[in-house]
């Protein structure tokens, strides 16, 4: 991988996808899992709350915590066309200067960016092999609320998304999809300090929202 690690998910996460993802969310608003982890997080309110974006793409999860009153977000993407269409739109919903974009890998540059109060990986983890560093980097800098979506552990999803896998090696993609058990998932995120407070989710995406426990032992 390049010295970013962004050549795999530039290669992939382009700027047609990125363009034709701009094209959705402007007709259609946020697509419908990314909806349910927006609802989770404005259930438990924002007002005044900072963002941590991993994964965010074109920035929909910050534009829309910003306009209900987070105060700012930080979007971190391995994906350049992804940050530039998210640049554009911010820029263009007059958000920009509320939110700070840092292209790479997250792995790679967690130690530059600062905790948040909300932190989401909206279909990220599913993008990454490394989950363990993944998860618990961003787990650790969630102060209050950390929201995922995630692909189900349905054996027709796994199988979907192990077909895809195959796809791509045919096509000689360095980019691969990944299949990481929900399990592993919640296990690295109570490593961290973090407990579920809801869940909701589509046939195959599951949404859940952790909350921090204090010192006390509540969440
Ligand atoms: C499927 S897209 C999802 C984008 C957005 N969160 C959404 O739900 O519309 C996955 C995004 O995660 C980014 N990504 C995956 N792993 C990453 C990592 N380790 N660091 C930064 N970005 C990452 C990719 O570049 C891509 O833009």
């Amino acid at each position: 991988m390049d010295a970013c690690g962004c050549d795999t998910f530039a290669s992939i996460f382009d700027r047609r996808t990125a363009e034709r993802d701009r094209e959705r969310y402007r007709q259609k608003g946020p697509d419908r899992s990314t909806l349910m982890l927006l609802d989770l997080i404005r259930n438990q309110g924002v007002s005044g709350a900072t963002v941590l974006d991993v994964g965010g793409g074109i920035g929909v999860i910050d534009q829309e915590l910003l306009r209900v009153g987070a105060t700012h977000a930080v979007l971190c993407d391995a994906s350049p066309a992804y940050l530039a269409v998210a640049r554009d739109e911010a820029r263009r919903n007059d958000l920009l200067d509320r939110m700070e974009l840092v292209e790479g890998d997250f792995v790679r540059r967690s130690g530059e960016i600062d905790a948040a109060d909300v932190v989401t990986l909206d279909r990220v983890i599913c993008c990454y092999g490394d989950v363990d560093s993944l998860v618990a980097r961003s787990a650790r800098l969630a102060t209050r609320l950390y929201g995922v979506v995630v692909p189900r552990d349905r054996w027709i999803v796994r199988a979907g998304l192990w077909l895809e896998r195959l796809l791509f090696a045919v096509r000689r993609s360095p980019y691969r999809p990944y299949a990481h058990r929900n399990a592993l998932i919640d296990r690295r995120v109570a490593d961290q300090g973090l407990v579920p407070v809801a869940e909701t989710g589509t046939f195959g995406w599951r949404v859940v929202l952790y909350q921090r426990v204090s010192a006390g032992g509540q969440a």
